[in-house]
């Protein structure tokens, strides 16, 4: 598929088939999101790839993240029950994705977490995926709450979790949201 493709046509896709996603496939999705470009070329990144016990258990800690974000839904989609019991579903299987992946950043020299090279390797990823016919999205309300929990399942120790990306066949076909105007300024031309 064309570049400009793939970039215009992926979509955060909430809801997946359970079908399993070939390790020669998704591997092939990790080593091209690794091309990214990276602060001082350092590369520092990390993805922890989940299926089986590990992405259960996972999804326990998510689940229990939504009682945090109910009484915000609730306020804020007062007369949308179904959005509030599409999201607790959402926290409770992350869309059924057979496949969920951790990207955890790097440290610079100056100790701050390198967010932004794994930032770029995760939209290679989504965009690498979404040629191979996968679906993915970031997601991030469930590490504001329970990065601890999570790190601690994974493993993981000083790294910074950035997003979880849950990964799969779509089973849904979202809609494009338009381009909103004036985000670009021309200087000089
Ligand atoms: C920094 C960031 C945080 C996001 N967090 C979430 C999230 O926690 N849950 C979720 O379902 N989608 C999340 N998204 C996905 C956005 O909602 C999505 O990109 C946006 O609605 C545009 O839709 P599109 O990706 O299909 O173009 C996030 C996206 C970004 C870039």
């Amino acid at each position: 598929m064309e570049l400009s493709k793939v970039i215009k046509e992926r979509r955060s896709v909430r809801r997946f088939k359970t079908e399993p996603v070939p390790k020669n496939v998704l591997e092939k999705i990790l080593n091209l999101a690794i091309w990214a470009p990276s602060a001082m070329n350092r590369q520092d990144w990390y993805f922890v790839v989940i299926q089986g016990e590990k992405k259960e258990a996972f999804l326990k800690i998510s689940a229990s993240a939504f009682e945090h974000f109910k009484p915000i839904l609730e306020k804020n989609f007062k007369d949308k029950p179904k959005i509030i019991e599409g999201m607790k579903v959402f926290f409770e299987t992350y869309g059924a994705a057979p496949v969920i992946i951790m990207a955890y950043a790097g440290k610079l020299p100056t100790g701050q977490d390198d967010v932004w090279s794994v930032s770029l390797a995760v939209q290679n990823l989504m965009l690498a995926a979404c040629e191979a016919g996968l679906g993915t999205v970031w997601t991030d309300g469930v590490v504001f709450i329970k990065e601890k929990e999570i790190n601690e399942l994974m493993e993981i120790k000083d790294r910074k979790l950035v997003c979880i990306i849950p990964m799969g066949y779509p089973a849904e076909e979202p809609k494009t949201p338009p381009r909103r105007e004036g985000r670009i300024q021309w200087v000089g031309f």
